[in-house]
This record gives C-alpha cells, sequence and structure tokens, in this order.
C-alpha cells in the first residue's frame, strides 16, 4: 500500500487541484447598503445549524467585502440560479465593476437588516454576524439568519454550479 503523503508535503497548487473536483452552488453575498454596499461571489455557504438557524461562509480579507461586513456586521445570501451568472460574474469582480456597480441591471428588495437581496434568486438568507473566526489570510463568517425566503416565482428545477473552474447547470 502506498505511504500517505508527508504532512509538509501538500503545497498551494495540489490543494487548489484538488478542491477543483468539488462542486458547489453558487450565492451572491450582499453587504452593506446605498453607496457603501459590494459584495462577493461565493461557493462556500454552507449551513451550520438549523436551531438556530444559522450558516457560515468563507472570505479573502483581502476583498473589498470585508471591511464593510465588519463594520456593518450583517449581509444576505443570494442563492443564484443559472439565470444569474452575469450578477456571480459581476460579484467575482471580473468585469471590473466594484461596489455598488456589482448591483446593476437586476432587481433588489430588503428583509429584516436592510441588506440588499435579490429579488429574483432561488432564496435569499438575511443574516447578522454571530462570529467572524479570522484564519490566515480569511476569515469563517458564521450568521445568524433573520429571515430566509424561497422566490417561489423564480424556482426552476436548475441551480447554478460551479466545478473545476466553470460554471454548470444542475437540472433535475
Ligand atoms: C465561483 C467562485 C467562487 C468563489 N468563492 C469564494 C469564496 O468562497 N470566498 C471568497 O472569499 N472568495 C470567493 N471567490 C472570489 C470572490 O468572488 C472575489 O475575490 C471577490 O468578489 C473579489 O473581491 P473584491 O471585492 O476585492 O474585488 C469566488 C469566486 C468565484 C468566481
Amino acid at each position: 500500500m502506498d505511504r500517505p503523503a508527508s504532512r509538509a508535503g501538500v503545497d498551494a497548487a495540489a490543494f487548489r487541484s484538488a478542491m477543483r473536483q468539488l462542486a458547489g452552488g453558487i450565492s451572491a453575498i450582499t453587504v452593506g447598503q446605498d453607496d457603501d454596499r459590494t459584495g462577493l461571489t461565493v461557493t462556500s455557504v454552507s449551513s451550520l445549524s438549523a436551531d438556530p438557524p444559522s450558516l457560515v461562509f468563507c472570505i479573502n480579507r483581502s476583498s473589498s467585502s470585508w471591511p464593510v461586513l465588519v463594520r456593518r456586521r450583517t449581509f444576505a445570501v443570494n442563492v443564484l440560479s443559472p439565470a444569474q451568472i452575469g450578477v456571480a460574474e459581476r460579484f467575482s469582480g471580473r468585469g471590473g465593476a466594484k461596489g455598488a456597480a456589482r448591483y446593476e441591471g437586476v432587481r433588489w428588495s430588503r428583509l429584516v437588516t436592510g441588506t440588499p437581496v435579490l429579488r429574483d434568486a432561488l432564496a435569499v438568507l438575511d443574516c447578522e454576524v454571530e462570529e467572524l473566526v479570522e484564519r490566515f489570510g480569511s476569515a469563517v463568517v458564521i450568521g445568524r439568519v433573520v429571515a430566509a425566503e424561497v422566490r417561489v416565482e423564480a424556482a426552476e428545477p436548475e441551480a447554478l454550479a460551479y466545478w473545476r473552474g466553470t460554471y454548470g447547470i444542475l437540472r433535475l
């Protein structure tokens, strides 16, 4: 049997290449309000607990969303559909859009915290920051969910996924 790789043997490239095999759903995290709003695209959202309703996501602390999140201590998770690849692209910063410009071209509303939520997302979860766990250059954000809605009018049997560095459509 092969010996296990030594602990020191995993470099960042090997780690990234292994993680590319993990398919993930895509969400836009919205932070801030009015002119002080920005956000980021993530695959790292995961449920933490149903009682109390809470979730986690991971954020690189060099992201422009980090200082806004720390200051406001609220955010929203917008679960994206295949129709919203454009939102995913804008919130990943790839086209160069920054801050409020990432919100252009689609309709937004608010739930409890005042953070913008995407009207036509598959689902939206409005959250208060419960804890920020800083590790290395990133942080695990623990959010307490204060409102959650499935946007029924947008519900199609299709989800937006990301796998091996490419967007894909998950269809039932
Ligand atoms: C599919 C996809 C998933 C991503 N997942 C994460 C994530 O979980 N955490 C994170 O910090 N950045 C993630 N990113 C990168 C951020 O979206 C991107 O770095 C950020 O929006 C740009 O930061 P800026 O606001 O400083 O321009 C992801 C990007 C893509 C395209």
